[in-house]
């Protein structure tokens, strides 16, 4: 069980579009995919790409150096990516946005 920490206001994070943040010293970017708030890690584990600065196709993010995709519900890539990116818990409680950072993260 991991510590819930304020990310956003639930308008700020609109569809299709992706917003960088920093949580705890980690770098964690959100986007919406079909009303559904997502948070994902913001670092390709290709070679480190600001995935924040790709797009969303098809439910993922794609990285804007060598085109990775990564799912955004399992964290899964396509090549040349082989390691999934981290998909943080969102909990929505009014109209703000709260991410569950895991315990490793706040050492
Ligand atoms: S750095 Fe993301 S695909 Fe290469």
């Amino acid at each position: 069980m991991g510590t819930l920490v304020f990310a956003a206001k639930v308008e700020d994070v609109k569809e299709g579009e992706i917003l960088p943040l920093i949580l705890q010293e980690t770098p964690i970017a959100l986007t919406r995919v079909n009303g559904e708030v997502r948070a994902f890690g913001d670092i390709c584990t290709h070679d480190d790409g600001p995935l924040a600065e790709g797009y969303i196709e098809d439910r993922c993010v794609v990285c804007p150096r060598h085109g990775a995709k990564f799912d955004l519900e399992t964290g899964k890539p396509t090549f040349p990516a082989v390691k999934p990116i981290p998909i943080y818990r969102v909990v929505i409680q009014g109209d703000e946005v709260w991410i569950e950072m895991p315990e490793a993260s706040l050492l």
